[in-house]
């Protein structure tokens, strides 16, 4: 099919020119090299030595796909010139929430480009801006930029492992990227609960939505008793739907089973809080050796206890990071048996997000 090759910048004007005298195909603007634009021509058009092409050359080319593989290619004929590196090439999904960084060169575009993002993604309801995490709770900074049905809210449920999990991005972290994290931290239960040769009362006080727990809550016989909390109110409130949903699928009943709404380090001042866990999740990467002191009082000071958590560190700082766990399990009257900790993924170019582990032994 014919169509008029112009530069990338001039898309736009000979789009308009085109459509002005009915000449205009509707099958789309076709990116013909990295500087040249196809715009598609009808049957009426006039010939490539015609004046009023002004010397651009016309090209016999397949007709775009009717249905579009990339959202880009569903934004207004207007937008259609800019280069495909302009737009945001990474996005997150939560539910049906999307999750989008803007650089500040698209922000103005931003409503555009969520349209048309929509329009590719069905099971996507509403595209936000991104613009980065704040506070202690460590919450994204959201802003709608266009919804399906006109609900902006960020309630939604993902899956995983086979498991629904309330979220809400905008109020409460949550972080897809760490479920191959739960399921070692299952694995990890799993080996505990065969030395302790009983089930486990576990701790999770920094839970958030609680993304770690189902895949303990159901194990059969792993988990005897749980205590989770967060001092995030809203992540309290999600957090109690979604463990009462994972607990009712286990099937059987757990004692203790706590959630509060509290400051982790004040759990060792609270005798229903304190001195029962045998093993402790600590998420808050951080800060987590800052508040590691303040863990150990939850455990139940007997045999043997399993702590695990992740970290934000210098690369390098890793050796030293696990002695430091070793020093602070001693510190609190435990006996190392076996430590470690390990990069799971870079953070900046000298940093990264490690997860740690120790079994210790009480004496
Ligand atoms: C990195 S998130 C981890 C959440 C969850 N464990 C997960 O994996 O998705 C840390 C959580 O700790 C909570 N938090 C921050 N400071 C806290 C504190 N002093 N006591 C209890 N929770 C806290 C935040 O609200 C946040 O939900």
């Amino acid at each position: 099919m014919r169509h008029l090759s112009v530069p990338r910048d001039q898309t736009q004007v000979w789009l308009e020119r085109c459509k002005a005298n009915g000449w205009l195909e509707k099958t789309g603007v076709i990116p013909y090299s990295e500087t040249h634009r196809a715009v598609p021509l009808t049957g009426e058009a006039p010939g490539e030595n015609d004046a009023f092409w002004e010397g651009h050359v016309i090209v016999d080319i397949e007709p775009k796909d009717p249905s579009p593989k990339h959202w880009t290619e569903r934004l207004p004929a207007e937008l259609q010139s800019k280069p495909a590196s302009f737009w945001p090439s990474a996005f997150e999904t939560q539910g049906d929430v999307l999750l989008v960084k803007l650089e500040p060169e698209v922000r103005p575009h931003g409503k555009a480009m969520a349209v048309a993002m929509l329009n590719h993604m069905p099971s996507i309801r509403v595209v936000c801006a991104d613009n980065g995490v704040e506070g202690d709770f460590r919450v994204r900074s959201l802003e709608p930029l266009s919804s399906r049905d006109g609900s902006t809210h960020t309630t939604t449920t993902v899956r995983e492992h086979g498991f629904e999990i309330q979220v809400d991005p905008g109020e409460v972290y949550f972080s897809a990227r760490l479920s191959n994290q739960r399921q070692q931290t299952l694995e990890r239960f799993q080996a505990f609960r065969q030395r302790l040769g009983h089930p486990i009362v576990l701790a999770d006080p920094y839970a958030g939505v609680g993304p770690a727990l189902p895949l303990l809550l159901v194990e059969p016989d792993l988990v005897e008793g749980f205590l989770v909390g967060d001092l995030n109110p809203k992540a309290v409130d999600l957090l109690k739907t979604n463990v009462d949903r994972w607990a009712g699928r286990a099937g059987q009943s757990f004692a203790p089973s706590t959630v509060v709404c509290e400051d982790a380090r004040l759990w060792s001042k609270d005798e229903h809080l304190s001195g029962k866990a045998h093993a402790v999740l600590v998420n808050l990467p951080h800060d987590s050796f800052e508040h590691l002191p303040a863990m150990f009082p939850l455990f139940r000071q007997e045999g043997e206890s399993l702590l695990r958590g992740w970290t934000i560190v210098e690369r390098d700082e890793l050796p030293r990071q696990k002695e430091r766990l070793e020093r602070l399990v001693q510190e609190a009257g435990g006996e190392p048996l076996e430590t470690e900790i390990s990069e799971v993924k870079g953070f900046s170019t000298t940093r990264c997000f490690a997860m740690f582990q120790t079994l210790f032994r009480w004496q």
